[in-house]
C-alpha cells in the first residue's frame, strides 16, 4: 500500500470556483480535493491566486461562483457565527505578517484563544507555554518579541499562534520563505513531526523543493487558474508538460533529478494512484 491509499476522506472539497478581482480573474473553473491527513503543496506563478485560494478556503475572501466545502459544509454562505467556528478548525500561518510585532511570542500565541475561548487567564497561559515548547522554541522565546527572534524562530512562533486552537488543518503559506537551509530543513522535520503527532491535515504554498520532497504526499499545481494537476512530486516530475518542465528546470531540476534518484521508489502496480490530471479532480 502506498502512503495514498490511506487518504481516502476528502476534507476540503472546491469545484468550479471563479475569482475574480474587478474585471480580473485569478481563478476560473477551478477545482481541488484535499484529504484529510494528506500533506499537499501548492505550486504555482507568483501571482497565480495561491494565497488567495487559502483564503478563499477560511472565508477572509469571498470567490465570484462556485463551491468550497470543508468538513462537509459549503463555507459560501456561513454566517459570523458559523464563520468563527470554520476558523477555530483552520490554523493559518500568513506569507506576510507572520506574527503581530508590538506582542511578545507568548502573547501572539495567545491572540486565537483569547478571541475564541472563554478560557482563563492561567489555561490560556498554560497553553501557550505548551504550544511553544511543541514548535521546538525554547520556554525563554514567550517573553521576547518577534525582533528579538532569529527567522526561523519566528517561523516556529507563528506555527504555534496557528496551532493555538487545535486546528484540524493547518495551512502553511510559504513558511521557509527567507530561511536559510539550515532553519528551512528543521522546519521539514517540524512539519513531519507535528502532522504525525497531531493528525493535522496540512495545506503548504511553497517554492521550497526541499519541502515539497521531503514533507508533501501530493503536489497541486496552479497554472492557467485552474489546478491542473495533482499529484505525488514523484510522477509530477515526469509529466510531459511545459510549465512542469520549465518549473524544474535550472537549480530546481538539478535537485529534482536528484532528489528522483534518492527518494523515489520504483514505480509497481499502484504507480499512478495518487495522480489526478485535469483540474484538480
Ligand atoms: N484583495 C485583492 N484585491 C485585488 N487584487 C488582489 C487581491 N488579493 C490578491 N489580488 C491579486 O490576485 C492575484 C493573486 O494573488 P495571490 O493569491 O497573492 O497570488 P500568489 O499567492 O499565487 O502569489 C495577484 O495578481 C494579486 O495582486
Ligand atoms: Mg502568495
Amino acid at each position: 500500500m502506498t502512503n495514498q491509499t490511506m487518504f481516502t476522506e476528502t476534507i476540503i472539497e472546491i469545484n468550479k470556483l471563479r475569482t475574480q478581482f474587478g474585471t480580473t480573474v485569478i481563478h476560473e473553473n477551478l477545482s481541488l480535493r484535499v484529504q484529510r491527513g494528506e500533506i499537499i503543496a501548492l505550486i504555482g506563478d507568483s501571482g497565480v491566486g495561491k494565497s488567495t485560494l487559502l483564503r478563499e478556503i477560511i472565508v477572509l475572501e469571498k470567490p465570484a461562483a462556485g463551491s468550497i466545502k470543508v468538513f462537509g459544509i459549503e463555507v459560501l454562505n456561513l454566517s459570523d457565527k458559523q464563520t468563527l467556528w470554520l476558523r477555530r478548525h483552520c490554523g493559518m500561518m500568513f506569507q506576510q505578517g507572520a506574527l503581530f510585532n508590538s506582542l511578545t511570542v507568548g502573547e501572539n500565541v495567545a491572540v486565537p484563544l483569547y478571541e475564541h475561548t472563554q478560557l482563563s487567564e492561567r489555561l490560556i497561559k498554560e497553553i501557550v507555554a505548551f504550544k511553544i515548547a511543541l514548535v521546538g522554541l525554547p520556554a525563554s522565546a514567550k517573553k521576547k518579541y518577534p525582533a528579538q527572534l532569529s527567522g526561523g524562530m519566528i517561523k516556529r512562533a507563528a506555527v504555534a499562534r496557528a496551532l493555538a486552537l487545535d486546528p484540524n488543518i493547518l495551512f502553511l503559506d510559504e513558511p521557509t520563505a527567507g530561511l536559510d537551509p539550515i532553519g528551512a530543513g528543521a522546519f521539514d522535520e517540524l512539519i513531519l513531526r507535528l502532522t504525525e503527532s497531531l493528525g493535522l491535515t496540512v495545506v503548504i504554498v511553497t517554492h521550497d523543493l526541499d519541502l515539497l520532497w521531503k514533507v508533501t504526499n501530493r503536489v497541486a499545481v496552479l497554472a492557467d487558474k485552474q489546478v491542473f494537476v495533482v499529484a505525488p512530486i514523484c510522477e509530477l516530475i515526469q509529466l510531459d508538460h511545459p510549465w512542469l518542465q520549465n518549473y524544474f528546470q535550472g537549480p530546481r531540476g538539478r535537485a529534482a533529478r536528484f532528489n528522483k534518484i534518492t527518494n523515489c521508489p520504483e514505480r509497481n502496480e499502484e504507480g499512478n494512484r495518487g495522480m489526478e490530471i485535469g483540474n484538480g479532480k
